[in-house]
């Protein structure tokens, strides 16, 4: 009887120490996806956008390495283009938290722009994922009007999977609201995204209409 239970408590311990071992492994990735010096050095032909009428360049830059100039025109944007948004869900806006997650030290962005001036950008992070394992999360892509609806929201995340690919992640995850029609649309409809494990509306125990946003998610082939 005592037997039984200590080699219960040795194949606990095995699974624990195993458990640990694969969570150092993920974050190794991370850590080795954060140290890249320049992710699109060699996706050239990703680095320019000339397409319906826009003239583009995109670099892939650490939150540390923007200027306080791009900086601030990030959030800007991001507060024109979601705060309303983010109000008729229900939810309240809050600048410091925006800005907090969005200058976070181990955010990435993504940037488009024209004769030098910002005019799009996807913000992200490599980080371990509810389910432990090695993840990117989008944590914004913001599009200013008049480059919408021309392509480039979808070749910026194009851009992102393979950025992904090669940092070896397993996914992609993003959080949408969903009064946000046209970005519903975008994620599920042309990129193919689907609702995470981690969405409500994937939780039997939660009610998906008590929330005002979906978590979704593409899974990358490594
Ligand atoms: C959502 C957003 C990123 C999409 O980028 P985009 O460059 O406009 O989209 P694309 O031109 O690449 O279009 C890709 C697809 O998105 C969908 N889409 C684009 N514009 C749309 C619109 N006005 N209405 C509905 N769907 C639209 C379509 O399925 C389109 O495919 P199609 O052109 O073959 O029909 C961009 O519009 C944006 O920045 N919006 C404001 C900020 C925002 O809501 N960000 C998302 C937060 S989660």
């Amino acid at each position: 009887m005592k037997k039984a239970k200590s080699s219960k408590g040795k194949e606990k311990k095995l699974q624990h120490k195993q458990r640990l071992a694969e969570i150092a492994k993920s974050q190794a990735i991370i850590d080795d996806a954060n140290k890249a010096p320049n992710p699109m050095q060699h996706f050239t032909a990703f680095q320019k956008f000339d397409r319906n009428g826009l003239s583009l360049s995109i670099e892939c830059k650490r939150v540390s390495e923007l200027s306080r100039d791009d900086l601030d025109w990030a959030f800007r944007l991001t507060k024109s283009n979601m705060q309303d948004l983010y109000e008729l869900g229900g939810w309240k806006w809050h600048d410091g938290k925006t800005k907090g997650e969005m200058e976070d030290e181990n955010c990435w962005f993504l940037i488009a722009r024209k004769a030098g001036c910002p005019v799009a950008f996807v913000n992200f992070r490599y980080e371990l994922g509810d389910e432990d394992v090695e993840i990117c999360y989008c944590n914004e892509i913001q599009l200013e009007e008049h480059c919408r609806s021309k392509g480039l929201g979808k070749f910026l995340l194009q851009i992102l999977e393979l950025l992904c690919h090669k940092a070896k992640m397993r996914k992609i995850v993003c959080t949408v609201l969903k009064a946000n029609d046209r970005s519903m649309n975008f994620f599920q409809n042309k990129m193919k995204y689907s609702a995470d494990s981690t969405c409500p509306s994937q939780c039997d125990l939660l009610n998906a209409d008590d929330y005002c946003y979906e978590i979704l998610s593409k899974l990358l082939i490594v």
